[in-house]
């Protein structure tokens, strides 16, 4: 059975983990819809691991919605969720309806995601969700403010983490089916966890969010820099290495074709 948003709510509830992975392109989401992931985040992480970016921020709404449509194509099970491309939703709510409108419209995708969580953010969310787009919320290292915030991890102070726990209560008021915790400390996120009706999705935020999501480049051991919370399962670069070099000695050997 499709994933909905109500079945990632009832799954906070019976507290069963909830998984999100990242995915590019057609072929990787679907791998990654057949072997079990619920959630699939078209995150604008593609900028880096797919387009070879530095940052997340040169990210089109145009090229997104080339990669969100190509997605969405290869999954039948998972709710596909998309992240909006840097300033396209910080400047009003308008824009954020005109972004997330075609996001859902032009590519077939349930929800959006987008990063922050003051007043002016948790407003926007308000209006997309009153308009029937639902939004996932990302609060903690929001890497589209690296140049402000680094990749450093956040709400270490209790300023910081006070402000954090702020942002969560906004996010859900606001309306927001989910929000994705990143790197920061455990117990802060437990308690944004325990204290908020819709699931936390943690990455680098300790054990016990409603569910985890990883960057599947760095699952799949894709990209050569990893920040400290990401778990390799696999080394496909090394795996795509020895398959080329055995393909290009075979040619000059002649042992292929054979
Ligand atoms: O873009 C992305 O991959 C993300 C996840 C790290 C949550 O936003
Ligand atoms: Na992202």
């Amino acid at each position: 059975m499709a994933v909905t948003i109500a079945q990632l709510q009832k799954w906070k509830q019976q507290q069963r983990r909830i998984t999100v992975l990242t995915a590019w392109d057609y072929a990787i989401a679907q791998i990654l819809d057949e072997a079990g992931s619920d959630v699939i985040l078209v995150g604008d992480s593609l900028a880096m691991t797919a387009l070879g970016h530095q940052t997340t921020l040169p990210l089109s709404l145009e090229a997104m919605l080339h990669h969100a449509a190509a997605v969405k194509r290869g999954v039948k099970r998972a709710l596909v969720v998309c992240d909006l491309p840097f300033l396209t939703y910080q400047e009003s709510s308008q824009q954020a309806i005109q972004s997330a409108g075609r996001v859902l419209k032009e590519t077939g995708v349930q929800a959006v995601k987008l990063e922050g969580g003051n007043d002016a953010i948790a407003q926007t969310v308000a209006t997309l969700t009153r308009i029937g787009i639902p939004v996932m919320g990302h609060i903690g290292l929001t890497p589209q403010s690296v140049h402000h915030l680094g990749y450093r991890q956040q709400g270490t102070t209790s300023e910081t983490a006070k402000q954090i726990y702020q942002e969560a209560l906004n996010l859900s008021e606001a309306g927001a089916f989910s929000i994705v915790l990143e790197h920061i400390p455990s117990d802060l996120a437990h308690e944004i966890t325990a204290n908020i009706p819709i699931p936390t999705i943690g990455i680098g935020a300790g054990k016990y969010c409603d569910g985890q999501v990883l960057v599947t480049a760095d699952l799949l051991g894709l990209t050569p820099k990893q920040p400290p919370f990401a778990k390799p399962y696999t080394n496909l670069r090394d795996i795509i290495t020895t398959a080329t070099q055995n393909y290009i000695a075979d040619v000059k050997n002649q042992n292929f074709p054979p």
